[in-house]
């Protein structure tokens, strides 16, 4: 089956008696044990929880994935994935990962014992030359928020030589756009408060692998740190998934058009991307389907960024991407304001970049609203 018959059908098979077509939600926190010494499938919702279930199986099906966790948040599934390194290790990351990775590496970090080191651009690292100590790539591919595109495979290839593991964070892409296991990379995790949840009213985390033996500590991990997601959550993100291919397709068809409409206007200076730029272009085409419905653009030094936002009407001024509704960040003040001005300015995020996220709307409408805020920017 494809991506869109089985998000809505699953494997076929429902845990329920009932014959329910969708998952009932299992509110108990604790499950009737059979005597003492007997255990049942079900203990305590921390745990182990049926709704939980049904939408980690969902997941690990969408994600070509043996396992797949869903967590309270997606920081809780990239907290859980940063413990499964150990005291002393080394952690790369591109450096234009979202900011509250970044915060979690540059604040937390150093109580784990573990240090990080930012890379400008993997594609072009030098394996040879890494700092000791190394175990672990964290990779966002299109980056965040200049949508700079790494070739995963590759990377993998290279990591794997030197028994690295390769997390993708694949928020911007979801499962249908871009599976990161198949390309080779060891975890994949996600903000499901974005494309998954696609409404901007559920907050939360997905993590999926293969490997048996990691799948296991994920598990405890995610018992112990009492991350996962609740049940009520579990059933509506299920939900949610079961429209990700249509919000997905034309989410990314107004996101051309608006990419059509920026990369020639006189008032832009520069748009970003994946399917802007030769090689960026060229390595999305070869592990995506499609290129996304975030990008981020310049205006002209002579343009006010600020009059342009306060100029639209139909574009929410709001951080978070993802959804139906289009949303327009200023990733300097917004997203990425955890990162020191001289690291932003590194990076590349500069103080006029404005990051938007393109949702389901007529795109008539949003390219006379964008056309009427160029107007006044
Ligand atoms: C790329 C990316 N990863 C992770 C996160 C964190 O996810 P959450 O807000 O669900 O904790 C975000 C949130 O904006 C994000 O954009």
């Amino acid at each position: 089956m494809k991506f869109a018959s089985l998000a809505i059908h699953g494997d076929g098979k429902t845990a329920e008696h009932s014959g329910d077509v969708v998952p009932a939600i299992h509110l108990a926190t604790t499950y009737r044990q059979p005597g003492v010494g007997e255990f049942q499938e079900y203990v305590y919702t921390r745990g182990s929880n049926p709704t939980r279930l049904a939408l980690e199986k969902r997941l690990a099906l969408l994600e070509d994935a043996r396992y797949a966790f869903a967590f309270s948040s997606g920081m809780a599934a990239t907290d859980t994935a940063f413990h499964l390194f150990k005291v002393g290790d080394r952690i790369l990351l591109n450096d234009n990962v979202y900011g509250g990775t970044f915060r979690y590496a540059s604040k937390v970090f150093g109580s784990l014992g573990l240090s990080y080191d930012l890379v400008e651009d993997f594609n072009t690292l030098d394996f040879d030359r890494l700092p000791g100590g190394v175990r672990g790539i964290f990779l966002e591919s299109p980056s965040n928020p200049l949508l700079r595109v790494t070739d995963i495979r590759r990377l993998a290839e290279k990591a794997h030589e030197r028994d690295i593991i390769l997390i993708v964070d694949n928020t911007f892409m979801s499962a249908y756009l871009q599976k990161p296991l198949d390309l080779g990379a060891d975890i994949v995790v996600y903000s499901a408060t974005k494309y998954y949840s696609g409404h901007s009213d559920i907050l939360a985390g997905v993590l999926a692998l293969n490997d048996g033996e990691k799948a296991g500590r994920v598990k405890i991990l995610q018992n112990t740190l009492g991350n996962p997601l609740n049940p009520a959550d579990s059933y509506r993100l299920e939900r949610s998934i079961k429209t990700l291919a249509l919000r997905m397709d034309r989410q990314c068809a107004n996101a051309a058009a608006v990419v059509e409409l920026l990369r020639t206007h006189p008032k832009v200076k520069r748009v970003f991307y994946p399917s802007v730029g030769g090689e960026n272009r060229r390595i999305q085409e070869s592990q995506s389907r499609g290129f996304g419905a975030v990008l981020s653009f310049i205006l002209r030094d002579d343009c006010d960024p600020a009059r342009f936002v306060g100029a639209l009407s139909l574009f929410d001024f709001a951080v978070s991407l993802g959804s139906v509704e289009s949303l327009v960040c200023h990733p300097a003040s917004q997203t990425h304001e955890t990162f020191p001005p001289e690291l932003r300015k590194k990076a590349g995020i500069e103080d006029g970049l404005l990051r938007l996220s393109i949702g389901i709307e007529d795109i008539e409408d949003l390219l006379l609203d964008l056309e009427r805020a160029l107007e006044a920017a």
